[in-house]
């Protein structure tokens, strides 16, 4: 850890930056109807998931119970309650993909990456999900890295697919 304490101003002047877009969101969407969603939607660019803090505050800010505001959170898959990687790693697992061996990707991907299903790295530089179809179902099995996506895969070549994400 830095003994000048540089990380520190530099983390305290991102969280100040962060309020400051959050306030003028907020500024932007007041007394608009059906502001939940594009509030929640603006906070989780912001902050790169929707943290605990973040929803109450939003909550009040809409006069809105905590519950309403959870409730909305967790029935979209659009949202994140945890941190995501830097890098969101889709490993499709559906029919097509599953007939020319998409779990055997899936079980590299878990190595390679080393979490499972919907988990992230502790360093946050990897999110790993799975998919019912990644639209690409000619070049299956298929993977996709940040909307990129590789096809026609085995499992002896995805070290290096995945070594190009940091
Ligand atoms: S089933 Fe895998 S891309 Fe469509």
């Amino acid at each position: 850890m830095s003994e000048c304490g540089c990380n520190q101003v530099v983390e305290d002047a991102e969280d100040l930056a962060k309020k400051e877009r959050l306030e003028s969101l907020f500024e932007q969407w007041r007394g608009a109807d059906g502001a939940l969603i594009p509030i929640l939607q603006g906070a989780q660019e912001i902050y790169g998931y929707l943290p605990k803090e973040i929803l109450l505050k939003i909550g009040r800010q809409l006069k809105l119970p905590a519950s309403r505001v959870f409730g909305v959170t967790t029935f979209y898959a659009q949202f994140h309650l945890h941190p995501r990687g830097r890098n969101i790693a889709r490993v499709c697992l559906g029919t097509a993909c599953h007939v020319r061996g998409g779990a055997e990707i899936f079980e590299r991907m878990k190595q390679e990456i080393g979490v499972n299903d919907g988990e992230t790295t502790p360093d946050l530089r990897y999110t790993l999900e799975t998919v019912a179809c990644l639209g690409c179902c000619g070049l299956s099995p298929v993977i996709m890295i940040n909307g990129e996506a590789y096809g026609r895969l085995v499992p002896d070549g995805l070290k290096e697919i995945v070594d190009q994400y940091q």
